[in-house]
């Protein structure tokens, strides 16, 4: 999908009420805010608005509150982060709607900035309703989007707010789009698409739509283990959707007259168990013993993709290669991760737990671009529809 958007740069802000809506859907720990990649990627914007003199009041979704509110995903938490980040005090309301916003809205100067409070504690929120849209939109003047990791979803504060508001993609929403259209539209061949999480069934469409797109796929992850049964090896006891093998065995078919190699792993890191104190041993990917499970790539499958990756002109890389929150399976996807960071080709990391892995190995920097979405990347690069981009395409 090739698409131009109007950017914020475009639009006169100072003294501006700017609604912004960013993505700050981030992981808490104890309350605090555990990885700040979301809220990080957001700042060019936001300094950006602040320097311009707009008035910015920003909102997001943190979770999946269903339209209730849940004390536990307030977004108070990225208020503190976002604090210390800019070294400013950021206030949080404690509503996103409603006469508290629109007085400390109107009461902000020039380069203000507040919080408003989780989207989602509204039902209207996700059923994009034009009366919770028109709550959301009132005390402000201009929309800004910069939330990419919610672009495919139409919702009020993505897409509703569009039908009221002179709207604008932020800094971070132009650069994802720029991105991930030069790779659907002109990718650097050869082409890879290395994949890997663990459920079959959460990649089995970006597989099929990006077929025939890709030069060849690179399948990791708990995701392998029905691609290796389809292809009749024995994985153990290792994750396998029976529903799924029909489908992948065609798959398989088409890639093959197309001329489309499919990687796959092999050799495992195999448990009995999922702990961090497991007992491993590696295992041939097409010879795991029952009562055996494969949790993370083995050393020889990490060469093998680490030789072709070496090839590819563009990765695009989506899920991580084991269970690598656990120590024993980490190391496929550290390893890959090492491997891709270090490559000349135009590496792009999907967001969600692979971009969470490269940022937490400290690889972030060696990636052409790390993408603040999950979802929403590969349904980009898949050409589904993006109901929160079509408003603010330019021309
Ligand atoms: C994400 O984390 O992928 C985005 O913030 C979207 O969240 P959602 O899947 O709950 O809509």
């Amino acid at each position: 999908m090739d698409m131009k958007l109007r950017t914020v740069t475009e639009a006169g802000v100072c003294g501006k009420k700017v609604l912004l809506r960013a993505d700050f859907n981030v992981p808490l720990s104890d309350g605090e805010v555990a990885d700040d990649f979301r809220i990080r990627a957001a700042l060019p914007t936001i300094r950006w608005l602040l320097e311009q003199g707009a008035r910015v009041g920003v909102c997001s979704h943190l979770g999946r509150p269903k339209g209730k509110v849940v004390p536990g995903l307030s977004l108070a938490p990225v208020a503190g982060r976002l604090s210390q980040l800019l070294g400013r005090e950021v206030p949080m309301l404690p509503e996103c709607i409603g006469d508290e916003v629109r007085r400390a809205v109107d009461d902000l100067p020039e380069g203000g900035l507040v919080l408003l409070e989780n989207v989602r504690f509204h039902p209207g929120e996700e059923q994009n309703d034009p009366n919770f849209s028109r709550q959301l939109a009132a005390p402000f003047e201009l929309y800004v989007n910069d939330a990419f990791g919610t672009a495919h979803r139409a919702h009020a504060s993505t897409e509703g707010v569009t039908r009221l508001l002179p709207a604008y993609a932020g800094l971070l929403l132009a650069r994802e789009v720029e991105v991930l259209s030069e790779i659907t539209e002109n990718p650097r061949r050869p082409y890879y698409v290395l994949v890997g999480g663990k459920k079959a069934k959460d990649k089995l469409g970006v597989l099929t739509d990006l077929l025939p797109k890709v030069d060849a796929f690179l399948i990791g992850g708990g995701v392998a283990f029905t691609f290796l049964v389809a292809q009749g090896k024995e994985v153990g006891s290792s994750i396998v959707d029976e529903e799924l093998l029909p489908t992948i065995r065609e798959l398989i078919q088409r890639a093959e007259r197309q001329g489309k190699a499919l990687h796959l792993p092999l050799d495992v890191v195999a448990a009995r168990e999922l702990s961090q104190a497991a007992e491993t041993r590696v295992y041939p990917a097409d010879a795991i013993p029952e009562g055996w499970m494969g949790l993370d790539i083995g050393p020889e499958t990490v060469q093998a993709f680490t030789r072709v990756l070496k090839e590819a002109g563009t990765v695009v890389w989506a899920g991580p290669m084991g269970a690598f929150e656990y120590a024993p399976f980490s190391k496929g996807t550290e390893d890959v991760a090492k491997a891709l960071s270090e490559s000349k080709a135009f590496t792009v990391v999907g967001g969600g737990e692979t971009g969470e892995a490269v940022v937490k190995l400290g690889l972030e920097k060696g990636f052409s671009h790390l993408s603040t979405g999950g979802g929403a990347t590969l349904a980009f690069l898949r050409g589904k529809p993006m109901p929160a981009l079509e408003p603010l395409r330019a021309g």
